[in-house]
């Protein structure tokens, strides 16, 4: 079922969201659906806020570039990115890579902007899955990016919060036509 996608100014995208304490069937019929509304929306991933739940689930996919990362390991051992996509996961833990890179952002949640973004390249994220096991996924790249892009949505974080005082001016305007004060 494709879902409705909250808009910059609801205040569910503010949230610290809960952890999810059990995977039951709520939360495996959110996960499927979030898939489909972010495969409807043309994204690469999807956080619970942004379809107007509080939890610390999302989705990721960025399977439509087999080029984009250059490396991904999970639990140690090299995987295959078409076989992890799409990721589901919940309660993530990250930590970074020393090495930063810039690269254009959007979000469905925030239509018509996209800006360039400053992250670091690599990620090492203890996640859990739908089927209650933990994994740590290492990889870099547009994976990298995508599961800090929507980790941040479920600590009530936008990626406009993380732009240059310059680039902020720039969309300042913009920001308030889609919603409202920030
Ligand atoms: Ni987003």
């Amino acid at each position: 079922m494709i879902l409705e996608i909250t808009q910059y100014g609801n205040p569910v995208l503010r949230k610290k969201c809960r952890p999810v304490a059990e995977v039951d069937d709520d939360i495996r019929k959110l996960a499927q659906d979030m898939i489909e509304t972010m495969i409807d929306a043309q994204g690469v991933g999807l956080a619970a806020p942004q379809v107007d739940r509080d939890l610390q689930l999302a989705v990721v996919d960025v399977s439509h570039d087999p080029e984009c990362i250059s490396y991904l390991r999970v639990n140690g051992e090299d995987v295959e990115l078409a076989q992890m996509m799409p990721l589901v996961f919940l309660n993530p833990s990250l930590e970074f890579g020393s090495e930063k890179e810039s690269s254009t952002e959007g979000c469905l949640s925030i239509e018509g902007i996209s800006a360039e973004v400053r992250r670091p390249t690599e990620v090492k994220a203890s996640l859990e899955t739908l089927d209650g096991t933990k994994i740590v996924v290492e990889t870099d790249g547009l994976l990298s990016r995508a599961i800090q892009h929507e980790t941040d949505h479920l600590n009530g974080v936008l990626f406009v919060d993380r732009l240059s005082a310059a680039a902020k001016v720039s969309i300042r305007r913009k920001l308030k036509r889609v919603g409202g004060p920030r």
